[in-house]
């Protein structure tokens, strides 16, 4: 068995990933520009330092391992910022997903698991989401993840790609054993934002909007733990190995949570005051998004681990008191 070629490896669900890819007998290298990720949280296994727009370093890599497969998390991922530099997201993740997919063909690599979002996903925005409800992205952001997901549907048409669009909810929670966790800079993810105010790193926590049309007016998440995320990659993987079709799956727990419930959950594990203050709607947001994992349970025979809300911001709540990079003072 060859390697498999972890891109943006080196961040948050790239790294959970690549650890459970390690511990299922996996050999992985990862490829990440360090823009958002973390050098040291890429140690359990090879390391290139390097940009998935540059076709030579992909030649490089590639040309230099046998490589049988692709994760593909590289990607910028901040709403806000697509919504004000939209150029920028479409070069680093659509220019990136076709500069690496060209790099497969030319090496004869065909399997490749995706990172999607479900801000694919249009309105209606009450009920489940399945993978059969209406597209429609608002941000630049999620139109990325929607054309990649296009394109990867395109080359699976044309060349035989072998692909899995993984549409993941809202990632949370950390490595249950503490070695890797989340670390954006700059954070724009709820339950760490929530825990970094806790630990009074954080002046208070800005709640983005309160006029949504939800029970307590903030909008409502699915959150799914990290390491039933990885777990997803490592099954999608050995589908896709096996014979499996392509396609995209929804990666969520089912359950909406609020960012009040959300506060008042972390409050009860932490035994903290959170203060919090209202702050105007962020835009490319949407009011709702829960997820029917349905597809991906029967597909991949994906079970998740971590239902509870208190369950996995426990996880990252062990992992943010530890965490010696916290935010810059505010
Ligand atoms: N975190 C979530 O809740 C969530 C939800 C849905 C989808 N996603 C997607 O999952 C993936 C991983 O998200 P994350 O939260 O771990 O983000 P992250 O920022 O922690 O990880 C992304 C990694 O990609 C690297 N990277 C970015 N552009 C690159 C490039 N051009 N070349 C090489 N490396 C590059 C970054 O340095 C970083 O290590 C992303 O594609 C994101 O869009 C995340």
């Amino acid at each position: 068995m060859g390697q498999i070629l972890v891109t943006g490896g080196a961040g948050y669900i790239g790294a959970h990933t690549v650890k459970r890819l390690a511990s299922a007998g996996y050999e992985t290298v990862v490829l990440d520009n360090l823009s958002t990720g973390h050098r040291d949280f890429a140690r359990w296994g090879g390391f290139i330092q390097g940009d998935v727009t540059d076709a030579a370093a992909l030649d490089m890599v590639f040309g230099t391992r046998q490589i049988d497969a692709v994760v593909h998390f590289a990607a910028a991922s901040q709403v806000g910022e697509s919504v004000t530099d939209p150029l920028f997201y479409y070069q680093n993740n659509v220019q990136g997903a076709v500069t690496l997919l060209a790099a497969m063909r030319r090496h004869q690599v065909d399997t490749l698991v995706f990172s999607s979002t479900c801000a694919v996903y249009g309105p209606p925005f009450d009920g489940l989401l399945t993978e059969d409800h209406p597209i429609g992205p608002i941000s630049p952001y999620a139109h990325t993840k929607r054309m990649i997901e296009q394109i990867l549907e395109d080359c699976s048409r044309a060349y035989g790609l072998r692909a899995l669009c993984l549409r993941y909810f809202n990632a949370a929670g950390a490595d249950p054993e503490g070695e890797v966790g989340e670390r954006h800079l700059p954070e724009t993810h709820l339950i760490p934002l929530v825990l970094q105010t806790a630990l009074g790193q954080r002046e208070c926590l800005q709640i983005m909007g309160d006029d949504y049309a939800t029970p307590d007016g903030t909008a409502i998440r699915d959150y799914i733990h990290v390491q039933d995320l990885a777990e997803a990659h490592v099954l999608a993987l050995a589908h896709l190995r096996s014979g499996g079709a392509s396609g995209a799956l929804n990666l969520g727990n089912g359950q909406g949570h609020s960012v009040r419930q959300v506060v008042e959950a972390a409050r009860a594990v932490t035994g903290l005051d959170i203060p919090v203050r209202l702050a105007p709607r962020r835009a490319g947001d949407s009011p709702r998004l829960v997820g029917d994992a349905t597809r991906a349970r029967a597909i991949l025979g994906w079970r998740t681990q971590f239902a509870d809300i208190r369950e996995i911001i426990s996880t990252a709540w062990a992992w943010h008191r530890l965490e010696p990079h916290g935010p810059r003072p505010f």
